[in-house]
């Protein structure tokens, strides 16, 4: 399972870059909302950190003219952007159109299996089952990652699963034991992946040790 950040932070997109784990970046309207910036700029920003990887911009047309026309303007932006559609009748009219355009896509707010199945039929690059979300209403989002991993395997489908809405260390396990390509991952929680209380006390007795016997 590959990593992808989820944030329109610079500064966090930057650190986790240089961490060399970094495969691509997902943003959203209210991760953007929340920086106070220029979409088209911050995403022009984000590109020039990760210049190889996948970085999803949002469209926030409702119909699928004004999703083509947004994704026409963000495409300008760098080759790496993925177009991020809603899934609604008019993202999967977009999405076929754009596949069809060579243009890479992600459609998001996935939260049954037949609808990853729709995405993917439509040409969709990425899925993105939320699983925070359905947790939050009581649902289990780890079964949907199963589910879409197993149809995906049983049809040969090649669009690509990441689970989004991670909300802490676990997700990201599960996820990848559940077959998962990426988790598209706050920067809060990559850091709390790299944390274990005996890692801290083995540096700790390490230089203990190092300090007594040099002396
Ligand atoms: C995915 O691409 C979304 O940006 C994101 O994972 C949504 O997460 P949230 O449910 O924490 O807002």
């Amino acid at each position: 399972m590959k990593f992808f950040i989820d944030t329109a932070n610079i500064d966090d997109i930057k650190e986790a870059h240089s961490l060399g784990i970094l495969a691509g970046v997902t943003t959203n309207p209210s991760l953007v909302a929340k920086e106070n910036v220029s979409f088209h700029d911050r995403l022009k920003e984000i590109t020039q950190v990760v210049t190889e990887g996948s970085v999803s911009a949002e469209v926030i047309s409702e119909d699928s003219e004004g999703m083509l026309k947004e994704a026409e303007e963000l495409a300008t932006i760098a080759p790496n952007i993925t177009i991020k559609l809603p899934m609604t009748i008019e993202g999967l009219k977009a999405c076929k159109i754009l596949t069809d355009k060579g243009v890479k896509t992600n459609v998001t707010l996935i939260f049954s299996a037949n609808q990853a199945l729709l995405a993917a039929r439509a040409g969709a690059t990425y899925v993105s089952p939320f699983l925070g979300r359905l947790d939050d209403i009581g649902q289990n989002g780890m079964n949907l990652i199963s589910e879409i991993s197993a149809i995906f395997d049983q049809h040969d489908i090649e669009s690509e699963i990441i689970a989004a809405s991670i909300r802490h260390p676990m997700h990201v396990t599960e996820a990848a034991l559940h077959g998962a390509h990426i988790a598209t991952i706050p920067f809060k929680v990559i850091k709390q992946l790299v944390q274990h209380p005996l890692t801290d006390k083995g540096i700790e007795k390490f230089l203990a040790d190092w300090e007594q016997a040099n002396q």
